[in-house]
């Protein structure tokens, strides 16, 4: 199976679920702003993350739902993070609802200030898919 972790992180929870995320799926959490981050490909599932900013997603996560295409994911799995709105996850689910990819209907959230406490949650979700 393969398997791709992306997400776009300010300031590192998100980047810190992405790689608990990551390491269950045996891959590396790669940031939406490299050069590694496109999908070269077909995969099974892609882990796709983000947070919410003022009620908005980050340009940089905005513009790589953009690049996703339908026929080179079977399978995204979206998690976030934030103060305490998921509209993140709504947005980042619209986006690639649009493009036509599948969206599992699972999820994962945590509120920043639950991250380092919770990581083992986000490994245990993504071993429900890997
Ligand atoms: C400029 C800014 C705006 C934010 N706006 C919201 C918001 O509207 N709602 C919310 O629940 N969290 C908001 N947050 C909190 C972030 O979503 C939260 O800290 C998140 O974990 C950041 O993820 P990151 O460390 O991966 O960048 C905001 C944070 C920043 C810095």
């Amino acid at each position: 199976m393969r398997v791709a972790v992306r997400y776009y992180s300010r300031t590192g929870n998100t980047k810190a679920v992405a790689e608990a995320i990551a390491k269950t799926a045996g891959v590396a959490a790669v940031s939406v702003d490299t050069d590694e981050a496109a999908i070269k490909e077909p995969i099974d599932i892609l882990f796709i993350g983000g947070a919410l900013y003022a009620y908005g997603l980050d340009n940089h996560l905005k513009e790589y739902l953009a690049t996703l295409k339908k026929d080179d994911v079977k399978k995204a799995v979206v998690f976030s993070t934030s103060w305490l709105s998921k509209h993140s996850i709504d947005l980042i689910k619209r986006s690639l609802t649009d493009a036509g990819i599948p969206v599992e209907a699972e999820t994962f959230y945590l509120k920043s200030k639950e991250v380092n406490d919770k990581l083992k949650t986000a490994e245990e979700f993504a071993s429900k898919f890997v």
